[in-house]
């Protein structure tokens, strides 16, 4: 193996997602420099159909407080961004999220509005300097959005590789008019996700999570290597 593989191994490996910042700014160029890297991703008949909207300063402070309202607003419909017939084996992996996720905080998962107090700090961006919005227009198929993850996994692993820290975020898909209204969005442009960028607050408990996940073995099939 070459001393750039496991560079690279390293760097995927050590990306986590990132749920307490510090207050250190991101300097423009950097981010800029950070997008430059994941448009570079792949995508379908190259169409690259990634919007992104870059929000800082007083503008992230003011969108963050209106999603900190639509959230509690019962009137506000929740995010459906998994089946209800999520088959049994990723509702495993679901609950066993929860069961971290909640326990680092020690917050009861069956507690509704501990729940939601947790979830509100998504829309303050976890006290990241910048908050990315990303969006895509309506109409594209699925294939597009594979085009979108790519370009988000570039654009982490890019951000990773410079010391910065993410945290990728469909929580705000939930509010699609109050952010379209905000960014002055084209009618036809839908939210895929947002994300926090900035420097990992390395002493938050949050911070030490580590996500398991199955090994190779348990999904994949190697047909006719054995002939
Ligand atoms: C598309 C996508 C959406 C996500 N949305 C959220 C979110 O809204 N809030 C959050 O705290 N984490 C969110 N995450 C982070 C996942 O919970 C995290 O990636 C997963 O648990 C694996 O952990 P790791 O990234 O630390 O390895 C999201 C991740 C992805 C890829």
């Amino acid at each position: 193996m070459s001393l750039f593989t496991d560079d690279f191994d390293s760097l995927v490996e050590s990306r986590k997602a990132i749920r307490a910042f510090l207050t250190k700014p991101v300097p423009r160029e950097l981010i800029t420099n950070i997008i430059d890297v994941a448009r570079l991703a792949p995508s379908n008949s190259n169409t690259q159909p990634w919007t992104v909207h870059i929000i800082t300063g007083r503008a992230k402070r003011d969108l963050s407080a209106l999603l900190g309202v639509a959230h509690i607003d019962p009137l506000t419909k929740p995010l459906v961004h998994l089946p209800d017939n999520l088959s049994q084996k990723y509702r495993t992996r679901q609950e066993q999220f929860g069961a971290l996720f909640y326990g680092v905080q020690n917050v009861d998962k069956c507690d509704v509005n501990a729940r939601s107090k947790v979830t509100s700090r998504n829309f303050e961006f976890f006290g990241a300097p910048v908050g990315l919005i990303f969006t895509v227009e309506m109409n594209l198929k699925k294939y597009s959005w594979m085009d979108y993850g790519m370009f988000l996994q570039t654009l982490m692993l890019a951000a990773q590789s410079r010391g910065l820290a993410t945290c990728p975020q469909v929580s705000f898909a939930r509010f699609q008019t109050v952010i379209a209204d905000f960014l002055k969005l084209e009618n036809d442009q839908e939210i895929v996700c947002a994300m926090s960028l900035g420097y990992a607050d390395e002493s938050s408990p949050l911070n030490q999570m580590r996500m398991p996940r199955e090994s190779t073995h348990d999904f994949t099939h190697f047909i006719g290597f054995d002939q």
